[in-house]
């Protein structure tokens, strides 16, 4: 009897920590509000430069599908030697000769860009609703 009393009163303080530590966890989660922690967190990720290709710019020489892969193989073809230009920097009709121009310059290097690329990536880029 007094060792069983002695060990539950042993316990009672250790559940008061425990219940606490749990309380103080929880009230920190849900009032502080996610701006507090702003200086202790990495910066955002940019945000980038490439539209994300919906409906609104689909037409008769495209399709969603396409536009969504010349998404992805911008963000790979065309990062090897400078920074990604955003489509809406040229008019639609000034892409071709410029991804033209840039397919010849990968020619020389070891990232080739293939002509169904080029054509998929030139469909992204005059895609864009400006
Ligand atoms: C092999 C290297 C290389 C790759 C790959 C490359 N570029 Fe370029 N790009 C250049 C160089 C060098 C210039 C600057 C000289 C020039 O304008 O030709 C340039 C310039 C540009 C310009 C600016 C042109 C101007 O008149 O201001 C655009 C836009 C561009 N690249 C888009 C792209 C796109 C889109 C792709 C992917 C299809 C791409 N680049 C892939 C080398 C590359």
């Amino acid at each position: 009897m007094t060792i069983k009393c002695k060990s539950l009163l042993f316990l009672l303080p250790l559940s008061m920590v425990f219940s606490q530590c749990h309380t103080t966890k929880n009230t920190a989660d849900t009032t502080a509000p996610p701006a507090a922690q702003g200086p202790q967190l990495p910066p955002p990720p940019k945000p980038s430069v490439l539209y994300v290709p919906t409906e609104a710019n689909v037409s008769g020489t495209n399709t969603l599908a396409e536009l969504t892969e010349g998404r992805r193989l911008v963000e790979v073809k065309c990062t090897n030697c400078h920074k990604l230009y955003p489509a809406s920097r040229y008019p639609a009709d000034r892409w071709a000769s410029i991804v033209r121009n840039m397919q010849r310059r990968a020619e020389t290097t070891d990232e080739k860009i293939s002509d169904a690329d080029s054509e998929l990536i030139l469909k992204y880029l005059s895609a864009e609703k400006i």
